[in-house]
């Protein structure tokens, strides 16, 4: 194959693992198209002397920026000098070993548009990683497939390690915020194939991380921003205006019912049994639940309304399931606050209509109108 690849890293102080970076990489690459484009933050170990220094042996260019813009941005920068069809992105520091890549190659010859270097498909790890660190990276995955449903294809997609056709990016207006550029890629990137690799993040020999708790706060200001870019803002908002139609229905049919058709008003039980009344208001709900399902199907995710009749109903079946719970979440919640801690009711119904109505979108986005 002779397409070249470029190799995007982004370095801030990191003399001490590029020498062997470059050589782990030259040896690994043997045979193949390469470039290596470092994109350093004008690092004050001298970095970037080092790097300008390995040109005279290996295919290697130097981006020096003035002033420390981060790591998503480093990427983007290096994106627009990247010669290869083909790029791919790793850390400096030898935690994503050079040897992988390779096969990053090799799943793009095979025909991915992107192809992620994972920690959590099979074979794959990380090494020394205490408890809490692998719960927090498991978290933010979680709320990444949670709240960004295109990412879902990736076990993977915090990983820093990965490669894709430069095509993909070709018409996407990357946000340079942040540290997860691989998350922006896989939400505004045009691609079909997207594979992982498994690989082993190793612990870092010489110099330090620079990943603090900013960058977690900087994550979920990311995570918001790809929901309102992406659109996945707007369904929920749509959520949120369907749900409102559906107490319009509600009400609007226990009126009809009660006033027009016969059924007892349920505060008239005196003259009316108390199971009429009860009648009028399982229909209106079961009603407001089945407008606010066939809303949802056609505008909220009218883009993953797939599949025939029997899907259909399939889907209705379970927006009915989650709906009761969700209910069931709304009682108990008002409960918890209204009678567990004394709070205002009608303030402890409103809080409680909001955890319910999330309970339904997060599930509803999860399983009815998966994708
Ligand atoms: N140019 C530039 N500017 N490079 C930076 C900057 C910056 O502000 N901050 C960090 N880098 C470079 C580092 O020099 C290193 O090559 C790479 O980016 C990763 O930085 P680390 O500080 O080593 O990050 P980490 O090991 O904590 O995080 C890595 O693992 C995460 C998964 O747990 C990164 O690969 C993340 O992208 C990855 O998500
Ligand atoms: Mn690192």
């Amino acid at each position: 194959m002779n397409k070249t690849t470029s190799i995007i890293i982004p370095t801030y102080n990191e003399h001490d693992n590029i020498t062997s970076l470059v050589q782990r990489l030259a040896k690994s690459l043997a045979g193949y198209n390469y470039e290596i484009v470092f994109v350093d933050d004008n690092s004050n170990d001298g970095t970037a002397e080092l790097a300008e220094s390995l040109k005279d042996k290996h295919p290697v260019s130097v981006i020096v920026r003035k002033d420390k813009r981060g790591l998503a941005s480093a990427v983007v920068d290096g994106l627009s000098h990247a010669a290869g069809s083909i790029v791919a992105v790793m850390d400096a520091d030898l935690q994503h070993p050079p040897e992988v890549v390779p096969s990053l190659i090799k799943a793009i010859e095979e025909g991915a548009d992107i192809s992620v270097a994972s920690r959590y498909i099979e074979g794959g790890g990380c090494q020394g990683w205490s408890f809490s660190r692998k719960l927090i990276s498991r978290g933010a995955i979680f709320l990444a497939h949670l709240l960004l449903p295109a990412t879902r294809k990736v076990k993977d997609p915090m990983s820093g390690f990965f490669i894709f056709k430069k095509d993909v990016v070709a018409n996407a207006q990357l946000n340079p915020a942040g540290f997860k550029i691989l998350l922006e890629i896989l939400m505004i990137g045009r691609f079909q194939n997207v594979t992982e690799v498994p690989f082993t993040f190793v612990t870092r020999e010489k110099g330090e991380s620079k990943l603090n708790a900013r960058q977690q706060i900087d994550y979920l200001k990311h995570i918001f921003s790809l929901m309102r870019r992406t659109g996945e803002l707007l369904r929920f908002i749509k959520f949120a205006l369907v749900g409102g139609s559906g107490v319009f229905v509600n009400v609007g049919l226990y009126w009809l019912l009660t006033r027009f058709a016969g059924f007892t008003p349920l505060d008239d039980t005196v003259t009316g049994s108390i199971l009429s009344g009860n009648m009028a208001i399982i229909i209106s709900i079961e009603t407001s639940i089945v407008t606010n399902f066939l809303l949802n199907n056609y505008y909220t995710f009218a883009d993953r309304n797939t599949g025939g009749i029997k899907a259909l109903i399939g889907r209705l079946l379970n927006f009915n399931l989650i709906s009761l719970v969700g209910a069931l979440i709304q009682i108990g919640m008002m409960n918890l606050l209204a009678v567990g801690f004394g709070l205002y009711d009608l303030f402890s119904l409103v809080i409680a209509i909001i955890i319910a109505m999330m309970w339904n979108y997060l599930l509803n986005n999860w399983w009815t109108w998966r994708r």
